[in-house]
């Protein structure tokens, strides 16, 4: 699988990154570890391996931790493997009741973060996390506290680069102001279906209804700043490349359509189209799948064959938002 030198880093990473949400056992609580989890673990890394995928997506959250740590399990009972692979994890959420008697909340707070590193390091079996993601804005952020927080992970080699996720134009620029390194990824929803990115480049100074606040420079500043751009929810949960459409809005049963039919024409999965139009675009976007079944990892790598010609981008793109280009 192809790859690339994340700008501002050291790090090559394939052009696809494995998202780990789906490891562990899902969002049950109080459901320990399995030996079925962990067979499941295994296989899911052998797959994206096998695949040339070297990039992998954790947070703390996941699972509740047990997608950490059931990873964590596959990389302590294969000591070689941490040096091949680029791990990334994320912090500063806080369900409720975490401790006891809070509420849902984001925390950037420099004790969260601290600590939230420690136990992803602990579940993980790692000594370092290549990249750490703030995870969801933290209304009551401050920039001193959380660059205090990273200057001394880095010094630790606790973490060796940082990012944001789910960050605007406004809000990546005003964190950087306090940081002595660069952000080096913002992890997006970005797909097909989820299209503000794309969006906003068209319909700025049109009075229209679908103009996305918001995405107003994100792509400009990344692209600009080096900060490497990753889509969660690439795939929109498989929708368009087999899930079932019979309930679906008109734009999306037809965007399925077509996906299909330049699958089809191409001889590849359905799922390979769809994230294709995301690797077409020149921002180099790393589109972060969330499968864990080896068969659709393969279908995913696909993607790094198709090539879309500009009419079907733009094709899929009409498709998707519902009406011509304005
Ligand atoms: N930064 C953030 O705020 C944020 C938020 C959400 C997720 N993420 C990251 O992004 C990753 C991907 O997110 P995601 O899981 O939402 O992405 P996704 O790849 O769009 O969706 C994955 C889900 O869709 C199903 N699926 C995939 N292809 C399918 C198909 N062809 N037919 C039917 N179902 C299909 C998968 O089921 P199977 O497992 O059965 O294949 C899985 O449940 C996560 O693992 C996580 O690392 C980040």
């Amino acid at each position: 699988m192809e790859k690339l030198l994340l700008q501002n880093t050291d790090l090559t990473v394939s052009r696809l990154c494995a998202g780990c949400m789906g490891l562990g056992g899902g969002w049950e609580k109080g459901i320990p570890l399995t030996k079925e989890h962990e067979k499941q673990a295994n296989e899911f890394l052998e797959a994206a391996l096998e695949q040339g995928i070297n990039f992998f997506d954790n947070a703390n959250i996941y699972a509740y931790g047990k997608a950490e740590e059931v990873f964590g399990r596959v990389v302590k009972a294969h000591p070689s493997l941490r040096e091949k692979i680029v791990i990334q994890s994320k912090c500063g959420i806080r369900w409720v009741d975490d401790p006891p008697g809070s509420p849902q909340r984001f925390d950037f707070s420099y004790e969260n973060i601290m600590a939230s590193v420690e136990g992803s390091l602990r579940r993980l079996h790692t000594d370092y996390l290549d990249i750490l993601l703030l995870h969801r804005p933290d209304v009551l952020w401050d920039g001193q506290e959380i660059a205090r927080a990273f200057a001394e992970l880095k010094k630790a080699g606790k973490v060796h680069y940082f990012g944001v996720s789910n960050q605007n134009r406004f809000q990546m620029e005003y964190l950087q102001s306090f940081l002595p390194d660069p952000l080096v990824a913002n992890q997006l929803q970005m797909s097909l279906l989820h299209n503000g990115f794309a969006e906003v480049g068209i319909s700025f100074n049109q009075n229209s209804p679908t103009y996305p606040d918001g995405w107003e420079g994100v792509l400009e500043y990344c692209r600009l700043k080096g900060v490497g751009l990753q889509a969660w929810r690439s795939l929109d949960q498989g929708i368009l490349s087999g899930g079932d459409t019979s309930q679906a809005p008109e734009n999306v049963q037809k965007t399925a359509a077509l996906v299909k039919q330049y699958a089809k024409a191409r001889s590849v999965p359905a799922d390979a189209v769809v994230l294709a139009w995301l690797l077409m675009h020149p921002a180099r976007i790393i589109p972060v799948t969330g499968t864990t079944r080896p068969e659709r990892l393969a279908a995913d790598a696909k993607s790094l064959e198709v090539t879309l010609s500009r009419n079907e981008w733009y094709r899929l793109f009409a498709t998707a938002r519902g009406s011509e280009m304005p």
